[in-house]
Parts: structure tokens; C-alpha cells; sequence
């Protein structure tokens, strides 16, 4: 098995994954891509990028495709990540939400391993008691992160923001360094598998209020970025907010997004 990729293999692996998730692999990233693939390969027992690649296009390894995701994708999260966007959704976002609305729909629309949309949950049940007012739908391409998510096993590092009350709180400690989630936050979370650059699973998902969509974007380039910015403009309600990744703007692209200064953080509104 060789350790890199020639320049055209490199082309073409690229394209392939930009085409089915929309993510792009710059040339300076080419070692990151390969290195992620080589364990892949070998556990196919194929001998080549070349024959990754042609066993991805053969039509009977469709199958293959979620497996190409879960090796990609960099899952990277944390509970209460960017603690001013949490605040500013529960604080702001979701009161003038409930000014149109008895229940708010929210969208975690890459939500990895599950520690976004259970902060938001948490974050929820703090201001609003156990029948918050929103229904939850979390989503990402990965299937393995989707897993994780469903399973809620989570270790230090996930729940390093948290202070010990809300350890105490909303976790059931199984052995020292781990801790499950507790059903009453697991229950409120519905998690499916989506595509961000699938346009067919986003019409099934129905309408919604608030979309987190952090730090998934910054692995697109600027026109599956705007494809993405687009459908969620249409997705929302009218009031409805969208939330990037705190060190993610949209303002270089061309929408009709309204930007909202809070404290410490911004968020983008369709106009009501
Ligand atoms: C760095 S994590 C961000 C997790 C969380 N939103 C946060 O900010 O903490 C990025 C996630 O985006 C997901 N992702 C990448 N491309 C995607 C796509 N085309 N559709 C849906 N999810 C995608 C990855 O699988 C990964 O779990």
C-alpha cells in the first residue's frame, strides 16, 4: 500500500467527495485525506487509492458511501461550546421565538457525537423546566458520530464546560472519567441521518425556528457554503434564526439574512 496519492488520484478522490457531501479538500490538506483513508483501504484488503476509488464507484458498494463519511469527517465538539451562543439562544433567540409560537422547532444540523443538541436541551429545561417548549431534530452525515450520539456516553473532555451541578444533574456517572446522559434529555432528541449537500433529504425535514449549523461549513468551499445558507433560508420560518460556528460568517456570500448582534455573539435572522 503506498503512504500517499499521485496528483490525479488526489483530483479525483477530491471530486468524488465534494460531489456526494460538499466538503472540499484543499491541496495543502492532500495528507489529511489519505491518511484517513489509508485504515479504510486496509480494512477493505485493497491495495491502491486507485482501487478505493473504483470500489466507490462500483455500483455495488453504494454501501460504501456512509463508511467514506465516517472516515472523513472531523467530530470535534463539546457540551456548551461557545457558551455566549447558548446564552444568547436561551436568552434571546428562543423568547422572541415563543412571541410567534407555542413550540419552536430546532435543528442541530451537524451535530456530530451529540453534545450540541443535548446543550441545547439542557440549556432548555434550565430556563424552562423538564416541558421545554421545543422539539429537537439532530442530524449529520456520520453514521458512527450518530451512534455515539444515540448511545450519550461521553467522556471528561466532552464535559469539560460543565460545572459539577450540572454533571451531577443531567449524567449518570458509569465508571470514573464516564458519564451517560440521562434518558429525560435523550428523549427530547430525535436523530437522523442528513446530508447538508443532499437536497432531497433537506425537503423531507419540514420547517424550523432556530438552525445551529456550527463549524461544519469552514470543510465546504464558497458554492456548496452557499447552497447549504440558501436551503436553510428557506427552511426557516419567517423570524427564524440560523447559528454558525462563532468564527464562521456568511457575510462574503449573498443572502438575505439579517445579522443580529448579542452579547458576545451574532446570529442570522429571516425577516418576519
Ligand atoms: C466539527 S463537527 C461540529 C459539531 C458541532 N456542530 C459543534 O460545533 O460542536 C462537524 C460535523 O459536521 C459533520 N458534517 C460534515 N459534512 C457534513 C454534511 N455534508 N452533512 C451533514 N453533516 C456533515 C461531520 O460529520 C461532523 O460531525
Amino acid at each position: 500500500m503506498q503512504d500517499s496519492m499521485n496528483s490525479q488520484t488526489f483530483e479525483a478522490l477530491r471530486s468524488f467527495i465534494y460531489e456526494q457531501s460538499g466538503i472540499f479538500f484543499e491541496k495543502s490538506k492532500e495528507y489529511l485525506l489519505s491518511s484517513r483513508l489509508k485504515k479504510r483501504i486496509r480494512e477493505l484488503n485493497l491495495n491502491s487509492f486507485e482501487e478505493y476509488i473504483a470500489y466507490l464507484k462500483s455500483t455495488s458498494s453504494r454501501g460504501e458511501l456512509p463508511k467514506l463519511f465516517d472516515a472523513i469527517t472531523i467530530n470535534e465538539t463539546y457540551f456548551f461550546r461557545h457558551i455566549n451562543q447558548i446564552n444568547a439562544f436561551r436568552d434571546i433567540i428562543m423568547p422572541d421565538v415563543l412571541k410567534r409560537k407555542r413550540t419552536a422547532n430546532i435543528w442541530s444540523a451537524a451535530s456530530s457525537t451529540g453534545e450540541e443538541p443535548y446543550t441545547l436541551i439542557i440549556a432548555l429545561m434550565e430556563k424552562y423546566g423538564q416541558a421545554i417548549p421545543a422539539k429537537i431534530l439532530a442530524s449529520d452525515i456520520s453514521q458512527e458520530a450518530l451512534n455515539k450520539a444515540k448511545d450519550g456516553v461521553y467522556n471528561e473532555y466532552s464535559l469539560k464546560e460543565l460545572s459539577v451541578d450540572t454533571k451531577y444533574k443531567f449524567f449518570d456517572t458509569i465508571k470514573p472519567g464516564s458519564y451517560k446522559i440521562k434518558d429525560l434529555i435523550k428523549n427530547k432528541c430525535i436523530f437522523r441521518n442528513i446530508n447538508l449537500n443532499n437536497h432531497t433529504e433537506l425537503n423531507r425535514i419540514g420547517k424550523m425556528d432556530v438552525i445551529f449549523c456550527r463549524n461544519v461549513l469552514i470543510y465546504f468551499n464558497k458554492e456548496s457554503r452557499q447552497k447549504v445558507i440558501d436551503k436553510m433560508y428557506d427552511i426557516l420560518n419567517p423570524g427564524g434564526y440560523l447559528v454558525l460556528g462563532a468564527t464562521e460568517s456568511i457575510s462574503r456570500l449573498n443572502t438575505k439574512f439579517k445579522l443580529c448582534h448579542f452579547k458576545k455573539a451574532l446570529a442570522y435572522q429571516k425577516e418576519i
